[in-house]
């Protein structure tokens, strides 16, 4: 089973990277996933540029191409979500829109950060948008409000047991959900 963790973020000096790497190592050492950190702010996405409905798949565009051999392959995803003005983040619902069949019929997981709400304004915002591409929002997600505090001078997350403990039941979720939906893909 294969599992990609996306950011949402891609600006100078963003602190959901420190957030990433560490729900990418967590889920490396606690799953059976085989898991991969696909960074927008790597991958670089242009603002949706294909002339066809994603439905189409007649990709125009290389960086199409790509993202959709990476985003096929997957049997879950794991979004570290956070919050701008109360919503989710343009490099987030962008790279969402360049694909459609790719999305569907795979589970969905959330990361969400944040000031007091923690993200989760913006994970309900993206949960609409996720099921139009027929994708399945679960309901165990990991929330961090006011996560700031808990990256140290090095920058690097720490998490305390409340998080670990909802990470651990969020990715066993995403794992029982990601079986029953490749089944029901017939792969
Ligand atoms: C444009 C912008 C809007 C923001 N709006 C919110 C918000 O609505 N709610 C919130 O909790 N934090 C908000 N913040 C603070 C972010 O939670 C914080 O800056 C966080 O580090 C953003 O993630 P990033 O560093 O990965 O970009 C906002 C930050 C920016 C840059």
């Amino acid at each position: 089973m294969k599992l990609k963790i996306i950011t949402s973020t891609t600006r100078e000096g963003r602190h959901g990277i420190a957030i990433e790497k560490w729900i990418t190592q967590f889920a490396k050492s606690n799953t059976d996933f085989e898991v991969e950190l696909l960074d927008l702010a790597v991958i670089n996405l242009p603002f949706m540029n294909e002339p066809n409905h994603p439905r189409m798949q007649k990709y125009q565009h290389e960086h199409t191409k790509a993202w959709s051999v990476k985003i096929n392959e997957a049997d879950a995803y794991l979004i570290v979500l956070a919050e701008y003005n109360y919503g989710f983040p343009a490099p987030i619902k962008n790279a969402i829109d360049y694909l459609f069949n790719e999305w569907m019929h795979k589970p969905v997981a959330f990361v969400s950060y944040g000031g007091v709400s923690g993200g989760l304004r913006s994970t309900q915002m993206l949960k609409q948008v996720v099921t139009t591409l027929s994708m399945m929002p679960i309901s165990a997600q990991v929330n961090i409000p006011f996560f700031a505090k808990l990256i140290n001078e090095d920058g690097i997350f720490q998490a305390n047991e409340v998080i670990v403990k909802s990470a651990e039941h969020t990715l066993a979720e995403l794992q029982k959900w990601s079986m029953a939906l490749k089944n029901m893909r017939g792969q």
